[in-house]
């Protein structure tokens, strides 16, 4: 029998049951977190970091994962690579091939052989070098079936036609104008396969007429949530891990049925980086790997 409320009620009052799936992480603990140079603005080496209390706030990042029932790997930070615990973007991964980070900065490319030597201790089949610029998925965030691509400060723009390649999906190109928002994942979140939020600001006018045809749905996000890298966030389907500052940010999402959660990682911020920066996504086809 047909329930007659269910069928009249406008949908906007009844958003869409969520359901989470189980993930996997890859981070990196904060144990030599500093800010001791500068390659974005919200970094400022004269102001004090905190150490200890960035490695509190990223421990409780780590727990929360583990406890909404994903499953998070550790990389063992490297002494004088500050930034290492940005584990985002050491490697984009998919279906278990790898596209291994190459930085723009020069105080961030050691980096890059510590996760290819990690990916390829775990036993990765594919885990390539990459031949141009590319900050994994700092720039790159997988959405579904394609891979949404950040340039303008730190991947090159040829690096996206390399990564279709070797990840075997397609990209769309997005170029990034604001320098507050250097990466891609500090302006876009993906929340699930086809639903994304976004602040306009930080694109060019052709790659927001390109968002605005592609997710006419997509949760817009205003200045000041952005600004406290609310779109800095991780999505499992359902909970949306985000930084506590983003307020409205958070009432949009659980409109949308999904469940917001403020995590506080206001050391981190001091690198410019938040939930999203500290976290790789593991997406694996062979599920023998790495548990
Ligand atoms: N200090 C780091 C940098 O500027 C922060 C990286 C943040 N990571 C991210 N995925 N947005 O490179």
């Amino acid at each position: 029998m047909r329930d007659p409320m269910t069928t009249t009620l406008p949908t906007a009052v009844r958003p869409p049951v969520r359901t989470a799936r189980p993930r996997h992480y890859l981070m990196c603990r904060p144990s030599y977190f500093t800010v001791d140079y500068r390659i974005n603005p919200w970094m400022d080496p004269a102001k004090p970091t905190d150490t200890a209390l960035a490695v509190l706030q990223w421990e409780r990042l780590y727990a929360l994962y583990q406890e909404l029932g994903h499953t998070v790997e550790l990389i063992e930070p490297v002494p004088g690579l500050p930034d290492m615990v940005y584990a985002a973007n050491g490697a984009t991964v998919l279906d278990d091939r790898v596209v291994v980070a190459r930085f723009r900065h020069p105080e961030r490319a050691a980096e890059a052989p510590a996760y290819q030597a990690w990916f390829e201790q775990q036993g990765y089949p594919v885990v390539h070098p990459a031949a141009f610029t590319n900050e994994g998925e700092g720039d790159y965030l997988v959405a579904g079936r394609r891979i949404l691509a950040g340039t303008g400060f730190r991947t090159d723009p040829a690096a996206h036609a390399e990564a279709a390649r070797l990840l075997g999906r397609p990209v769309v190109s997005l170029t990034l104008v604001d320098p507050r928002f250097y990466h891609l994942d500090t302006a876009l979140a993906v929340l699930d396969d086809d639903e994304i939020m976004y602040y306009p600001g930080a694109f060019a006018p052709e790659s927001r007429r390109l968002l605005a045809e592609l997710y006419p749905d997509a949760i817009l996000a205003e200045e000041s949530d952005a600004e406290v890298f609310g779109l800095n966030a991780i999505s499992d389907g359902r909970h949306v891990l985000l930084p506590e500052a983003a307020g409205r940010l958070a009432e949009r999402l659980a409109e949308r049925g999904f469940e917001p959660i403020g995590v506080d990682l206001s050391e981190l911020f001091k690198g410019g980086g938040s939930v999203k920066c500290c976290t790789l996504e593991l997406r694996h086809r062979d599920l023998t790997l790495g548990g």
